[in-house]
């Protein structure tokens, strides 16, 4: 099943705008109190439209969300909910969440696995005052020809954030370049942290945009403090989301990765 813009019934939407303001690529306007798909080229089939909607009006995959399922009351259907209902948050409160709290978070993945357990996996916690300055000067040192650009240069103008989203806390997910599987090492222990933040009832995402600029960019790395012969993986945001702005109600199926069974 290949991925699908949204389509929208207008005689069940009830025109609240829900879905535009969560869309992270402005492919919905809502226009005469109907929602209507106007920049189909640019949705990315997220499905955060269609989980945000009240009214169940949009469909995706040719499938039609479902309300949420109750909890469970085993672990595995608790953390089959986990896993469906975490979805990307781009909307945060100010808060900030204290060191002691944060460092409990991501202790949790002292439990991942590792290769051989080497463990190499180690963390940068931005805080907003050094994200803003960071994101201005990516913004400045972003080549204007790259496809990004459009997003990475706007930065910091009229508080534009499209690196960080407005969250309290960045953290840097990094590893020594050597030994065994440093990418699979803090890939699995991001993973492990975001799904941990979730279960807490806190916002994330998958910051990879930064991630980029920071493999672009070294002088900028080596200012958040990595070592040289580090990589920065991947970033998770984490904050307490904004859930007046950004609220998901269903849960979107989606395109099922493929099985093979070989006997
Ligand atoms: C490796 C990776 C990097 C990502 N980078 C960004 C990013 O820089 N900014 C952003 O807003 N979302 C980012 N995302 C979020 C994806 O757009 C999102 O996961 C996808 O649309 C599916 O939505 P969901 O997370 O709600 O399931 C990233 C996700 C992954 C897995
Ligand atoms: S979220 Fe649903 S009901 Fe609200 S404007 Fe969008 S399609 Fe219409
Ligand atoms: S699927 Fe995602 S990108 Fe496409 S319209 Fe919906 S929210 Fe926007």
């Amino acid at each position: 099943m290949a991925p699908t813009v949204p389509t929208i019934d207008a005689d069940t939407c009830v025109g609240c705008g829900s879905c535009t303001s969560v869309c992270p690529a402005g492919v919905i306007e809502v226009s005469a109190k109907k929602a209507v798909v106007v920049h189909p080229e640019r949705c990315i089939s997220c499905g955060h439209c269609a989980a945000a909607c009240p009214a169940g009006a949009i469909s995706l995959f040719d499938t039609t969300p479902q309300r949420l399922v109750k909890l469970g009351e085993t672990a595995a259907d608790d953390f089959r909910h986990l896993v469906e209902t975490r979805r990307t948050v781009r909307s945060f409160l100010p808060d900030t969440l204290s060191e002691e709290y944060l460092t409990e978070l991501l202790d949790v993945t002292q439990h991942c696995p590792s290769a051989v357990n080497f463990r190499p996996v180690e963390y940068t916690v931005l805080g907003r005052a050094f994200m803003h300055q960071l994101g201005l000067k990516i913004g400045e040192a972003f080549p204007s020809d790259h496809p990004y650009s459009f997003m990475i240069k706007g930065q910091g103008k009229d508080g534009a954030d499209p690196l960080f989203h407005g969250a309290p806390h960045f953290v840097l997910v990094h590893a020594a370049n050597k030994g065994y599987d440093p990418a699979e090492d803090t890939i699995l222990a991001a993973t492990t942290l975001e799904l941990y933040a979730v279960a807490k009832g806190l916002g994330t995402f998958w910051g990879g945009l930064v991630t980029m600029c920071l493999e672009m960019f070294p002088n900028l790395k080596a200012e958040c403090g990595i070592p040289d012969d580090h990589k920065v993986h991947c970033c998770i945001a984490v904050g307490k989301t904004d859930t007046a702005k950004e609220k998901y109600r269903r849960v979107v199926p989606r395109v099922p990765y493929p099985v093979k069974y070989v006997n």
